[in-house]
């Protein structure tokens, strides 16, 4: 083999090599976000399927003043994410509590979720 072929060979199984650990590489972190969604529901998920039944928008179908807009968030002390979590953990009146059907950290991802939603008004 002289010097010349060597190095073409050389680059091949470089090039080889390289793409190779790519793959690896992107298929393992595929994998993450697969395991990584269907462990734990984002907030957006957590919230069309356990709030929007009675906050749909971001309102209240039951007590129409207690809704999800900063405004009531502000009034009623929920303008933040741990007494949001606390709220959706515990329940308050006609609201049921979360505590046994959600994780904590997808109630910790719903709550981010509705400040993030009040502070863009719901749109
Ligand atoms: C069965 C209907 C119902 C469901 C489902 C429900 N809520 Fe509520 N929610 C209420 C009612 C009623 C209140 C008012 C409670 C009170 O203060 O008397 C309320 C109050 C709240 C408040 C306080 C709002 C304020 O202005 O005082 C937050 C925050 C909230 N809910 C978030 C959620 C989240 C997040 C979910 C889903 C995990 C959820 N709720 C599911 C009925 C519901």
């Amino acid at each position: 083999m002289n010097n010349l072929s060597f190095n073409y060979m050389f680059k091949k199984s470089l090039v080889l090599v390289l793409t190779i650990a790519f793959c690896l590489l992107l298929q393992s972190s595929f994998i993450t976000i697969a395991q990584a969604d269907s462990l734990v529901l984002s907030g957006e998920k957590v919230f069309e399927v356990h709030c929007a039944g009675c906050h749909v928008n971001g309102g209240n179908i039951i007590r129409r003043g207690k809704n999800l807009k900063m405004k009531a968030l502000h009034k009623y002390g929920y303008d933040s994410v741990d007494a949001i979590a606390d709220i959706v953990t515990n329940g308050k009146n006609n609201m049921s509590a979360f505590g046994d059907k959600l994780s904590e950290q997808e109630i910790k991802n719903v709550a981010q979720y509705v400040l993030q939603q009040a502070e863009n008004n719901w749109k």
